[in-house]
């Protein structure tokens, strides 16, 4: 037996006892007489006493022993004289009566400690050594928990776990696909899934009513720190539910998961807010409701008075920052250097001081005091409060408008991570139009259904019609995203037509799909969650790499495999490829 107990479990409770212990050597301290090695395993860390008692062969040992060691100590629980509090098995020690080296270690290129000295690249190519500590060993508990939380949550609630392929073919979620070439059938390519979505919906049609998978799911797009190539999905799907049953159940979800696994009690129904809600007032479809700041359409309101800044601008919007009319013009200079940053892509920042004194702007040459505190008012400032105003074609500022609002955030604290504020998101717009392509595209997905009060509009006025979708966000993040499906395959081929599909390009793609649908397809609508993401957001990181044991670099690479690679000429001949030179 290599060991009795782990490196995290013995206590005062167990003095006397004879133990044998097995792991990683954090740390050895020579103090003359006495050697003090700190054990190291997945639970914890024990401290054990080389000391006069000791055998010649131990102490010889002791002092051979370098970091990361993997060792075997055997020996009695002794209280400690002088205790660590900082950790579970602070109160005892190991006095040895054997050890010994079961693997030898290189010195480690960075310090296993929880603050390494390693950089993100050298911790990526070693990522075995980064996973032995502790911020990412729980990490990956926390997404082990969430997952275990999630498999019983839906267990409980009749779901199925039903595993779809990773061979298919293209499933179209925007972004490209990562393919495989087929040995077998020279020339043809298998696409691996952006999500199981036509899988689950044919399972709808073969009538397993409630399904889930938490899978992985492929897409080549760039990359963020909230997006890896392949990152998983707790994906879900239901029969005979409408868009109030799936929010219901889903949010009775995430409350279980923010209990269960935070002990964080949320104990009111989630907001809604429509898309269109969502867009005017925070300038993004995942607004982070943790703090106000909300946009003041101050369009009408600031025309005609000779500024042209204002006059050329199809919107113009002001968030409010309370108590900040004491910024310096340094302040507020670092502000309009990063709303012009090329990412934001502002022209400018108009400022407005709120002061109890009066009112000062850097367009005090166009407006009036009167006319300012105008402004101020329909934004509701106060005195002491600063006013950002940015101006330009619409979409552009409203998103340009996002970003500061985020900054002030951040900078004035109001965006704690511990804190968490969950919504649903809903009505999107069902297509979207790409100036570039001159088309429309679907914003979900082409499966997701129309509002049946808006069907009428899909000839005429497709960019009106709103759909049955829904995203679940929280502090910012779009944690998840579904629709109620359409299932009804004339309307399904008309939503083909609109996106641009011939009736031959429909068929080829989704035929099985639509071949599937005239054999009793019910009603059915579902959702996917990022785990990743969940997992980000619950462990309050901005990144989702944390929380993935092997994950890509931002250039899409396993820099510890060494992956992807050229691959040999003799595999290219087997695979019927030849590689072309740009
Ligand atoms: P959607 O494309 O919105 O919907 O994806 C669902 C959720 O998956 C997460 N996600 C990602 N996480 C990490 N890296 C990525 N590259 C990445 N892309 C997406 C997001 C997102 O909210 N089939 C539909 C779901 C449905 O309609 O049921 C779908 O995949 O958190």
């Amino acid at each position: 037996m290599y060991r009795t107990h782990t490196c995290g479990e013995l206590r005062l409770a167990n003095l006397s006892e004879e133990v044998t212990l097995a792991g990683w050597v954090q740390r050895v301290r020579n103090l003359g007489g006495m050697t003090f090695i700190d054990l190291r395993d997945r639970y914890g860390i024990t401290q054990l006493v080389v000391d006069d008692n000791c055998s010649p062969e131990i102490k010889e040992c002791a002092a051979s022993l370098g970091r990361e060691y993997v060792i075997q100590a055997t020996g009695k629980v002794l209280e400690r004289s002088s205790k660590n509090n900082k950790i579970p098995t602070g109160e005892i020690e190991i006095a040895l009566s054997a050890l010994r080296v079961l693997n030898s270690a290189e010195t480690p290129p960075f310090t296993i400690e929880d603050n390494t000295d390693g950089g993100d690249d050298l911790r990526m190519r070693y990522r075995y050594l980064d996973l032995r500590r502790n911020p990412l060993k729980n990490a990956l508990a926390l997404r082990h928990r969430m997952a275990q939380v999630t498999r019983n949550f839906l267990d409980g609630e009749n779901f199925m776990e039903i595993e779809t392929p990773y061979m298919i073919n293209s499933t179209p979620e925007g972004a490209r696909d990562f393919l495989v070439p087929s040995r077998l059938n020279p020339g043809k390519f298998y696409a691996l899934p952006q999500s199981p979505q036509t899988f689950k919906q044919l399972l709808m049609v073969a009538g397993y009513d409630r399904y889930f998978q938490i899978v992985r799911c492929f897409r080549d797009e760039d990359l963020r720190a909230d997006r890896q190539p392949e990152f998983t999905q707790i994906d879900c799907e239901m029969s005979f539910v409408e868009q109030e049953d799936v929010l219901n159940i889903f949010e009775r979800f995430a409350k279980t998961l923010f209990r269960e696994v935070l002990g964080v009690e949320i104990d009111y129904d989630f907001p809604r807010m429509s898309w269109h809600e969502a867009m005017e007032k925070y300038g993004s479809d995942k607004p982070d409701i943790r703090f106000g700041m909300e946009f003041n359409n101050i369009t009408a309101d600031v025309k005609g008075k000779d500024f042209v800044v204002f006059d050329s601008a199809e919107y113009v919007g002001a968030i409010v920052a309370e108590g900040c009319a004491s910024y310096t013009r340094k302040q507020i200079d670092s502000l309009t250097d990063f709303v012009k940053r090329p990412q934001v892509g502002a022209k400018g920042l108009v400022w407005i001081r709120v002061e109890e004194g009066g009112i000062k702007s850097s367009i005090d040459k166009f407006y009036t005091p009167e006319e300012l505190s105008a402004i101020a008012s329909k934004c509701g400032a106060k005195a002491g409060d600063l006013i950002l105003i940015l101006a330009g074609e619409r979409k552009h500022t409203l998103s340009a408008l996002n970003v500061l609002r985020l900054e002030m955030g951040d900078r004035l604290g109001l965006r704690d991570p511990k804190k968490f504020a969950p919504m649903w998101v809903v009505d999107f717009p069902l297509l979207e139009w790409d100036e570039e392509t001159q088309r429309f595209y679907a914003m979900h997905h082409p499966f997701t259904s129309p509002k049946p009060e808006d069907v009428e509009w899909m000839e005429s006025d497709p960019g009106r019609v709103r759909a049955n979708a829904y995203d679940f966000v929280c502090n910012g993040v779009e944690v998840g995203g579904g629709s109620v499906r359409i299932f009804d395959s004339a309307l399904q081929q008309k939503m083909f037509r609109l996106l641009g599909f011939t009736p031959e390009q429909a068929e080829a793609q989704f035929g099985f799909l639509m071949n599937a649908f005239k054999f009793g397809a019910p009603p059915h609508a579902g959702i996917a969650f990022g785990f990743d993401r969940f997992c980000s957001l619950f462990g309050g990181s901005e990144s989702i790499r944390d929380y993935i044991a092997f994950p890509k670099n931002n250039q899409g690479r396993d820099v510890m495999v060494d992956s992807p690679t050229a691959i040999d000429p003799a595999q290219l001949v087997d695979l019927n490829i030849k590689l072309v030179e740009n």
